[in-house]
């Protein structure tokens, strides 16, 4: 087990899947912390969500990632509080006077890529904000919880700009064509419940049962054969990717790849023997 990277902007924190069994490994939250600026992903928050996605990749005990936003500080004498964010979006204060290559080069190798090429299961755990890079940070993650705060948007348009971190493609995988459109056309924010039924939000779940439900799905995703987590991925991935029937022949061959694994014969046997799975994860 290595040691999470810390920083300023990001935290990485470890939760064992099974308190009782550290060889179950653990799931890792983590968190990007710029409350006062509704958690805005500049280039350090980048950076360091690139740092975790390779502690989260080389770490054999990580096992499933949950991506979320730290909540609101406490406000200061006389203020008003801030609002729970995700992201907001794209730090906004970058974009002043940045031409195209720059911005080119600096969006080449980013951290919607990087989490979304991840080969370990991910969730991202929406309370709050989730506009613009947030939102697609949400859409770069396999599956979506939210609270009731939840707010989805991508208001790029706004500004005179589209999405720049995959929304423009993953959206509509998404939600489909027409709602994809309205949202990334007319800017406008969906709340928490019009993001579930759009397919947006896997689950919609009360402010204070958020992390736990959460923690719930992640613990019972984690509790699987780690090698076939993987393959299970990389195959419904090709779905959204590559035409149907190469996503069909890249399945036969993964699912007769598995036969050769040895975590098939571990899970087959616990299952005939009524025990519980140990996997190696090979
Ligand atoms: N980039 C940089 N700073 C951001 C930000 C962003 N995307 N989103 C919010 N912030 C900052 C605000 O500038 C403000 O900072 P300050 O207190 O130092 O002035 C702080 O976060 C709180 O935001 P504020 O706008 O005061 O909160 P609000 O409750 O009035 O409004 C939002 C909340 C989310 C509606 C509003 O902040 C917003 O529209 N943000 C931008 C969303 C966006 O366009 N994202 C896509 C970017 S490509």
């Amino acid at each position: 087990m290595s040691k999470p990277p810390q920083s300023d902007v990001v935290s990485c924190e470890e939760i064992p899947v099974d308190a009782e069994n550290p060889g179950k490994g653990v799931v890792a939250i983590v968190t990007i912390a710029r409350p006062d600026k509704l958690n805005a992903l500049n280039s350090e928050v980048s950076q360091a969500l690139k740092e975790a996605c390779r502690w989260a990749t080389d770490d054999d005990d990580v096992r499933v990632i949950v991506f979320a936003g730290a909540p609101p500080n406490p406000p200061a004498e006389g203020e008003r509080a801030k609002p729970n964010a995700f992201i907001a979006g794209a730090d906004i204060s970058e974009f002043v006077g940045i031409d195209g290559n720059t911005i080119r080069q600096r969006f080449k190798s980013n951290a919607w890529e990087a989490i979304w090429h991840l080969e370990k299961p991910t969730i991202a755990m929406v309370d709050g904000f989730a506009l613009g890079g947030g939102c697609e940070v949400a859409m770069s993650c396999d599956i979506r919880m939210g609270s009731e705060r939840a707010k989805f948007g991508t208001p790029e348009i706004n500004l005179g700009l589209i999405p720049g971190g995959g929304g423009t493609q993953r959206l509509p995988r998404l939600v489909g064509y027409g709602r994809a459109m309205e949202m990334i056309l007319g800017g406008e924010m969906v709340d928490a419940s019009t993001a579930l039924e759009m397919g947006l939000l896997n689950h919609l779940c009360e402010v204070d049962e958020l992390e736990q439900k959460t923690l719930e799905l992640a613990r019972n995703i984690a509790g699987k054969s780690p090698h076939a987590l993987k393959v299970a991925k990389a195959c419904v991935r090709a779905a959204i990717e590559k035409p149907m029937r190469q996503g069909l022949e890249e399945e036969a061959i993964a699912f007769a790849g598995l036969f050769d694994s040895e975590d098939k014969e571990i899970g087959v046997k616990a299952f005939l023997e009524r025990t519980e799975a140990e996997w190696v994860g090979k």
